[in-house]
């Protein structure tokens, strides 16, 4: 009755913002990611299952009951419950290696883990797809982390409106490099949920931004099984700076940019400029992410050092899996 998982983050080079379905978190628009592994970047996880147990008892970071995601952690536990015919109660341990809530995608390693190690706690055996929907359900971008290298995600539309993440290509299919110029180790004001909801509800350029995202998510799948940096990299910071757009045209603005973002994006620029192919990516948070290929990754760190307070090198990693 107890199993312990390790999952990765991932970075969308095709963003998913927005929700066709709330209440059964289906996106509002395709996202394609790639899973990454390094420089700390994963969550590992333990669930015991417990018939003593009054209640679930989560601890994130050594932390027990860690306020925000704990609703979002049982409704795990209660899906995998029903599964396995059981009432126990369990306990979940989770540890970080990077900042949680920071924008460093921890919610997606963490509800994967979580999903690997709770479905396997209970003896439930799910083929991976729907393990993939049911950590879509806690958080969509985690549907991404179950799966490793460069991973999918539709609108559920032809699917039975509930989409599982695919697999595009295989962590083996390219060494392209990710390097994460992290600008602050707080956690940010705004969730991802909460501001999708706002930026719904009040930006004018959210029609626009859902309409246009298929063509990125083509653009984006294609220059991936292509092997084409400057064509993925094109596309993916279309899909971030669209994104954004679409956040900071919402009322009150949504910023998740700091000084140092902007900063950021203007070193990437400049090594473009000087023949260093290099393009940036930007989820709900601050922190810039450089798709690069692997002998520019020191040019890349030496230009991201000055303004951010670490600097992470990743790979494309493999899938959530169970460490015993
Ligand atoms: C900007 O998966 O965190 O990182 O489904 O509401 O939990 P919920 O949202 P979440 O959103 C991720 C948004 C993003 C883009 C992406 O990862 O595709």
């Amino acid at each position: 009755m107890k199993a312990t998982a390790v999952a990765h983050p991932n970075i969308a080079l095709a963003k998913y913002w927005g929700k066709r379905d709330v209440a059964h978190n289906v996106p509002a628009t395709p996202s394609l990611s790639v899973t990454l592994s390094g420089d700390g970047l994963e969550t590992r996880t333990t669930v015991q299952f417990d018939a003593s147990l009054e209640r679930d008892v989560f601890v994130l970071g050594g932390v027990p009951n860690a306020e925000g995601p704990l609703s979002r952690v049982v409704g795990v536990l209660d899906e995998v419950r029903r599964l396995a015919g059981t009432t126990a109660r369990a306990r979940v341990e989770s540890e970080n290696g990077f900042p949680t809530a920071s924008g460093l995608a921890s919610s997606a390693s963490g509800f994967a883990a979580l999903v690997c190690a709770s479905l396997a706690a209970a003896g439930v055996e799910l083929p991976l797809a729907d393990a993939s929907r049911m950590a879509r359900r806690a958080s969509a971008s985690a549907a991404r982390s179950m799966l490793g290298g460069f991973v999918s995600l539709g609108t559920g539309e032809g699917e039975g409106d509930d989409p599982a993440a695919v697999e595009v290509a295989s962590s083996g299919h390219w060494d392209l490099a990710v390097v994460v110029g992290a600008v602050t180790l707080a956690a940010k004001e705004t969730g991802s949920t909460n501001g999708m909801r706002h930026c719904r509800d009040t930006s004018p350029y959210y029609p626009a931004w859902v309409s246009d995202a298929p063509r990125l998510f083509q653009a984006v799948r294609a220059a991936v099984l292509a092997r084409d940096l400057s064509a993925l990299g094109t596309a993916a910071e279309a899909s971030a700076l669209r994104m954004h757009a679409c956040m900071m045209a919402s009322d009150p603005a949504l910023i998740y940019f700091s000084g140092a973002t902007v900063a950021l994006l203007a070193e990437v620029r400049a090594l473009r400029k000087s023949g260093t192919e290099a393009y940036a990516t930007i989820d709900a948070g601050p922190h810039v992410k450089v798709l690069t290929r692997s002998p520019d990754v020191p040019k890349v760190v030496a230009a991201l050092g000055s303004h951010a307070v670490r600097v992470l090198v990743t790979t494309p990693g493999d899938g959530a899996r169970l460490v015993s």
